[in-house]
């Protein structure tokens, strides 16, 4: 990809800047196409994007980052890439700050414009905050990261519900070039300590406590148990989310109290586009969880975009996206993109049926979101209660409904367009993962009277470049073919590397099908040429929208004393997507078959999540295998899906008997389980 020429604008002061760039724009217009406005519309028409995106992607991304984003050193390549390594560096040379970005430049043009809008758990108690006040407390904050010893480069980990402080904390780690892992709220004090151990970070951010539909959560509890096992932690930064007190630990630091005692000045750090803005863990096929990392420019700006186009963005935009921090969407389309883009962003902490399933209805006419995103599983939930609990309440501000995490059923998209949207919204199936920074395939950005096609994530985003190939490797061409999903070149928000082992980077992502980012899905293409995900090709579960590998769940059972060995596979399930169906043989003379289950869901719970305890747990004699021992999850799948007359290739298995048997076992169990 080519590099840039010009570099001089960036001296400049922002007006300045704005006026030579769009003079360089116009210029470059008049280059390629004639000089008429009706040309420049179409080269700013979606149509006209994606044609720029594909001709030169460099370029494209290249004059993207020179127009939206404030930079303190211009790059001086667009990108350098070697998938063969698992290598892909966007704007080298440049340095600028992300918090700089989303914060300093809006609060210095519209400093009483709103920043978020905190949805509290607590319905009817909204808290706003203005950039000025966001910029204030992420400083605050940030000086006293510092003056508590921590300095650019350390990492840091943030425990908290969606609220203000958690954005803050994000944003006051970028401000002085601290990496940050946020932690699911929901995952247990051993899953939290094994992040910490893996990235080897300085603090924890936390609060005392968690609302969460009315019930309490006790994350403080949580954190010190965790960090007993965590010796890079020297700090525990506490807010007070609730009245309860707060136990005090000789390493712990009141947040609040002391960010009222430090300056609401912090210089940033200029940070280089490549330096890593934050890691996130997500669940691959084996091992432990993987530290996803994301870097400064190209992450930012490819949050930023992705946002403004698939939502189609008007300047003064409510956004709700009712996603938690701790996931990636609350990362690009909570906090960066939004706050980039200089928009106002729900921060929604409660869940959708407290009080009752109207409370995202309820929550949109009362603060007036302009666009919905949301994950399916939330809708399948919402849909059961009927449309009343949707009907009372004014939706006339929205305008785009998002979905995400999971692919979405006929009836949920339905239901979200008739019924949500009143028949006047676009829908946008939106796919992407952890690992690609944001939105790579999605209906819109489009013209505006192009077709949507129900249900389905359609459109590449541009300048992605998806290929499908087949069992082979090969690529497959035209329409009405499926296969596995892979990307053929980058973009400035796809992951850079596994925290401390680009080997395990190279080996999950560029190995299958050497040359392509391999995404783990697999997807159909139309013969109109537009995409349909259709689920994961590896042992990765999708619940509720989150993902779980099923060699987590198996190792977590697996050190139960009395059971041997077990295998997890996924389950279909009318609400949650997927679930674990976990099949377990148990040590012989098990006296109480039925306290080792419990005991295993316990387990589960404790280990990773309360999310990823199995739904189902039946004990078999044994599993089915290879005959050189490797169990045989495809079998599994089909005798509790009842594909048992059509068992595919059978050839290696080593004893066909086990299979009579797993399903005698089966049988009995749906018996006992009458709502099964
Ligand atoms: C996996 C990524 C995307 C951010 C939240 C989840 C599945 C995601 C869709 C969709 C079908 C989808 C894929 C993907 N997925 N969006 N619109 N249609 N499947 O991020 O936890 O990294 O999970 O979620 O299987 O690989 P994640």
């Amino acid at each position: 990809m080519a590099a840039p020429t010009t570099r001089l604008f960036f001296c400049l002061r922002r007006q300045e800047r704005r006026l030579i760039s769009w003079r360089r724009l116009w210029g470059s217009f008049r280059a390629s196409f004639s000089s008429s406005s009706s040309s420049l519309r179409r080269e700013l028409s979606p149509g006209g994007m994606r044609e720029r995106a594909g001709r030169d992607p460099g370029l494209f991304w290249g004059s993207l980052a020179r127009e939206e984003l404030l930079w303190e050193a211009p790059h001086h390549t667009d990108c350098q890439w070697d998938f063969a390594r698992g290598t892909a560096r966007w704007f080298l040379g440049g340095r600028l700050n992300v918090a700089v970005n989303c914060l300093d430049r809006h609060a210095q043009h519209s400093p009483d414009r709103v920043a978020l809008i905190w949805e509290k758990d607590e319905p009817g108690t909204e808290e706003k905050v203005t950039y000025r006040e966001l910029l204030d407390m992420t400083c605050r904050l940030a000086n006293t990261l510092k003056k508590n010893g921590i300095k650019k480069g350390d990492r840091v980990a943030i425990y908290m519900p969606v609220s203000p402080l958690a954005v803050a904390a994000m944003l006051a780690c970028a401000r002085i070039g601290v990496v940050h892992t946020v932690v699911f709220a929901g995952f247990s004090a051993e899953s939290l300590a094994g992040r910490i151990n893996d990235s080897e970070c300085k603090a924890v951010i936390t609060c005392n406590q968690g609302l969460r539909g009315g019930r309490i959560i006790e994350l403080k509890k949580t954190v010190d148990e965790a960090v007993k096992k965590c010796p890079s932690i020297k700090r525990v930064f506490v807010a007070q989310r609730t009245t309860s007190k707060i136990h005090m630990r000789s390493h712990d630091v009141l947040l609040e109290e002391e960010m009222a005692k430090v300056s609401s000045i912090c210089p940033p750090e200029i940070m280089d586009s490549e330096d890593m803005l934050f890691m996130l863990y997500t669940s691959g096929s084996t091992g432990k969880p993987k530290g996803i990392v994301h870097t400064q420019a190209g992450y930012l700006l490819y949050a930023a975009i992705t946002h403004k186009h698939v939502f189609d963005l008007k300047q003064d935009d409510i956004f709700g996206c009712v996603a938690d921090i701790g996931w990636i969407t609350g990362h690009s389309y909570v906090v960066y993109g939004p706050l980039c883009n200089g928009c106002t962003t729900v921060l929604f902490e409660s869940t959708p049926v407290y009080p009752d399933p109207g409370r995202y209805w309820e929550t949109v006419e009362r603060l007036k979101i302009n666009q919905f995103y949301c994950a399916p599983t939330a809708l399948r939930l919402l849909l059961k209660y009927g449309d009343e609990y949707v009907k009372k309440y004014d939706r006339s501000s929205l305008t785009i409904l998002g979905s995400v995490g999971e692919p979405i059923n006929h009836e949920a998209w339905q239901w979200f367009y008739d019924v949500v949207g009143d028949g006047r919204c676009t829908v946008v199936d939106t796919w992407w993962q952890t690992e690609t920074g944001g939105i790579c395939i999605a209906p819109r950005p489009s013209e505006k009277e192009a077709e949507i096609i129900p249900a389905i994530a359609m459109r590449p985003f541009y300048g992605i470049n998806p290929v499908l190939m087949d069992e082979k490797g090969n690529i497959l061409e035209g329409g009405d073919v499926s296969g596995a999903l892979c990307i053929a070149q980058p973009w400035p928000g796809m992951a850079r590397t596994i925290y401390g082992d680009h080997q395990r980077f190279i080996e999950a992502y560029f190995k299958t099908y050497p040359g392509y980012y391999f995404t783990g899905d697999s997807a159909y293409r139309t013969k109109e040429g537009y995409y349909q995900i259709t689920g994961r090709m590896d042992d990765v579960l999708n619940i509720s929208g989150h993902r779980l590998g099923t060699a987590e769940i198996e190792d977590a059972m697996d050190e139960h004393p009395a059971v041997p060995e077990t295998a997890v596979i996924s389950y279909p399930h009318d609400i949650k997507g997927e679930v674990a169906f976990a099949f377990i043989v148990l040590k012989e003379h098990t006296a109480h078959p039925e306290v080792v289950t419990k005991e295993l869901r316990e387990i589960v719970a404790s280990k990773i999540a309360k999310y990823a305890v199995p739904d189902h747990v039946l004990v078999v004699k044994r599993l089915p295998k290879t005959r050189s021992g490797k169990i045989m999850r495809r079998l599994l799948r089909r005798i509790v899906t009842g594909g048992v007359n059509d068992m595919g290739d059978i050839t290696t298995l080593d004893d066909p008997s086990v299979i009579a048997e797993i399903l005698d076992a089966f049988e009995n169990y749906k018996a006992k389980h009458p709502t099964f």
